[in-house]
């Protein structure tokens, strides 16, 4: 007999296949990161089956203490992390609320950003061209793991010509995340992409679809495999100015300015109208730019020789990136501008204004610094760092990094070094510290074939004039701000050579302090006054103390400012050294100490007589266990000219028949007596 399946069988058999299904679920993309900033990042991943979406994270790898979640279902997940720390090493595992799907490693694992503007070493990758899924590309990602070593990759960026030949999702898959000894690096660090022309070949297919034709796609319906993988910064999520679409984007890594510009908006129609709305926001984005370094990469580049000719007409990206765009970039002062699309490597001098084909390159104008720009033969390219004053550019390509080429000219005469053919595969590093940039072509048999240096005489320097005291040591130190940690100091008229110096009333007179920053050469020539300050000196007379000089008075006791105590006299009160400055001046006079009365000063804990000076009426104060108590006002001659009883913890006197001057007041009780002194001004 045939057993027929309860309603609750059937429920339990529908929940052992989903759980069977979850728990068989792998991850087929990912996870990969995106957009980190300063306190975030978003973690990618893709599927086999659709559930929701969890990330456990923290700072230990044993313990991850944070989880987020999405709820929902899906195969392509999305989580952003939220709420980190600055510059700072967190690992995660990513999953679903079920099972996780990565165990907790060093492979799972993000640094986030430093606080924009701080000046910490950084270490940049570059590479071009790659997404062939071919040996090469393996081995120039091998060659600059070897090169980097321990040293963390801050920032990696992607030249364009990300996945060949169109940028399908499939090829995506295929030739960039599962590149065997590609892969492993996705899931620890994160990209910042560039469009190509093969990854638009996609792009453009899918405008086809939308019935619009492909050379001249509104921005909002560039669409395609590239813009569902990447998610870059449209909103100034990682500094920058909202671009409002992942087209083009921008982001600060410490004290470097990045552009991710888009040289495929170009539309073939020759109207411009996609490179002039790029250009729009690359104007505002520049204006508010105050990094140090500010770089800019696209994927067809404005000159090469190499497999494609920006001399040639129909390169009409090129052509139309250095006619449109390089103005503007270098307009703003702009450093630095990476490109692939030229499968060579191929590396500019410095230069500047040179908008036209190669044969119109004037050395005499546009030609800034030819030299090699080798940092340790001394000829790194200086430029100052004011945006205004442009200084001149450095331009690399570099679509080697998976691609190759054997026909080409490499002789365009911007170029210190060129290279390509069948061998000649490699990737860009950059490292930038404070003010010094330095780029090198590293090549994929490991050796680095070209360098060349930038660096900014950035450092300006403050010191002020100072007044010293007689009898004072006083320690000089400028404010420095920019420039590099590698400083000399020269103060040449007080004979030191440290960073700071001590200088006394002895100095008195005019200095020089010569400042060189010895990696950009800039030299800070400061010239300071070191002059005395006022010393008042003071004296006692008939109970009071007194200041000389007439630049105003302020009293001290014990070092200490009084408060409100600012005439040419005090009447000392309370134990202490007194000591008076001119207001012009911390110098200190000579020190006047004060004992009020001597031990049976005391007798009375709490007396206290206010206000002192005082007009008119006089407040004593006892404690009521030292009550009643006899009272004595004398004169400074010792006459009598007051007396009486306190029976109260506060009596109000009426002084304001006596003479202005300076009297004595007694307490006395038994055995003991204390005595205070006031003055009346009536
Ligand atoms: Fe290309």
């Amino acid at each position: 007999m045939v057993k027929i399946p309860t309603m609750k069988t059937v429920l339990i058999i529908v929940c052992v296949f989903v759980l069977t299904q979850i728990s068989a679920q792998t991850i087929l993309r990912g996870p990969y990161l995106q957009t980190p900033n300063e306190n975030s990042i978003i973690i990618k991943w893709r599927t086999d089956v659709a559930t929701d979406s969890k990330v456990t994270y923290g700072t230990d790898v044993n313990n991850l203490t944070e989880t987020t979640v999405l709820p929902g279902s899906r195969t392509d997940h999305t989580i952003q992390l939220t709420g980190l720390d600055d510059y700072r090493s967190y690992f995660y595992s990513v999953g679903n609320t079920t099972n996780m799907l990565t165990t907790p490693s060093s492979d799972y694992s993000f640094k986030t950003n430093p606080i924009p503007g701080t000046k910490i070493p950084i270490r940049a990758w570059a590479i071009g061209d790659f997404g062939k899924g071919n040996t090469q590309q393996v081995e120039v990602k091998q060659s600059y793991v070897n090169y980097t070593d321990t040293t963390h990759t801050d920032v990696w960026f992607w030249l364009g010509d990300n996945a060949y030949a169109d940028g399908k999702d499939h090829e995506y898959d295929e030739k960039v995340f599962a590149v065997a000894g590609f892969s492993d690096i996705f899931s620890k660090q994160p990209f910042w992409p560039t469009p190509g022309n093969h990854d638009y070949n996609e792009v453009w297919e899918q405008s086809t679809l939308l019935g619009i034709p492909y050379s001249n796609i509104p921005f909002s319906q560039h669409e395609g495999p590239y813009y569902e993988i990447v998610d870059v910064p449209e909103q100034g999520e990682a500094g920058g100015v909202p671009s409002d679409y992942e087209l083009f984007y921008s982001f600060d890594y410490g004290n470097v300015h990045f552009l991710s510009l888009n040289s495929e908006v170009y539309d073939f129609t020759q109207t411009y109208d996609g490179i002039n709305q790029m250009k729009a926001w690359i104007e505002q984005d520049l204006i508010q730019n105050e990094q140090t370094f500010t770089v800019a990469y696209f994927h067809q580049p404005p000159y090469s020789k190499g497999s494609h000719d920006s001399d040639d007409i129909y390169e009409r990206v090129m052509i139309a990136m250095r006619e449109k765009v390089i103005p503007l970039l270098e307009e703003y002062d702009i450093d630095l501008v990476v490109c692939g699309h030229s499968h060579v490597f191929e590396r500019s001098h410095l230069i500047h204004g040179h908008y036209g084909n190669s044969g119109s390159f004037d050395p005499s104008t546009m030609l800034k610094d030819g030299s090699n720009g080798n940092f340790t033969q001394g000829n790194a390219y200086v430029k100052d760092d004011e945006p205004s004053t442009a200084d001149g550019t450095v331009y690399v390509v570099c679509g080697n990094s998976g691609s190759k080429t054997s026909s080409s000219t490499l002789d365009h005469p911007i170029m210190h070094y060129s290279a390509g053919g069948d061998t000649e595969v490699g990737s860009f590093v950059m490292d930038i510290y404070r003010n010094r940039l330095d780029g090198k072509y590293l090549h994929a048999s490991g050796q680095i074939l070209d360098e060349f240096t930038i660096v900014k005489q950035d450092m300006k320097v403050e010191l002020e004039d100072i007044s010293v005291c007689t009898g004072d040591n006083v320690i000089l130190s400028p404010l420095i701000s920019g420039g590099s940690d590698d400083l000399s100091y020269n103060w040449s008229t007080l004979g030191s050579t440290n960073a700071s110096v001590t200088v006394s009333s002895q100095d008195i007179g005019t200095h020089t302090l010569i400042i060189t920053d010895n990696v950009s050469g800039q030299v800070e020539n400061l010239t300071f006054e070191i002059t005395q300050g006022t010393n008042m000196s003071l004296s006692f007379s008939n109970d009071t103390l007194w200041a000389t000089g007439n630049n105003g008075y302020q009293w001290y006791l014990d070092g200490v400012i009084i408060s409100g105590e600012t005439n040419d006299y005090i009447i000392p009160t309370v134990a202490g050294d007194y000591t008076v400055s001119a207001l012009d001046s911390t110098c200190q006079s000579n020190s006047y100490s004060y004992e009020p009365l001597g031990i049976e000063a005391y007798a009375f804990k709490d007396f206290a007589i206010y206000p002192n000076p005082s007009k008119g009426e006089v407040n004593i104060s006892l404690n009521e266990t030292e009550l009643p108590a006899g009272y004595e006002i004398t004169d400074v001659s010792g006459k009598t000219v007051r007396n009486g009883r306190l029976t109260k913890k506060q009596t109000v006197l009426d002084l304001s028949s006596l003479p202005s001057g300076t009297y004595m007041i007694t307490v006395s009780q038994q055995q003991k007596s204390q005595t205070l002194k006031i003055v009346l001004n009536n």
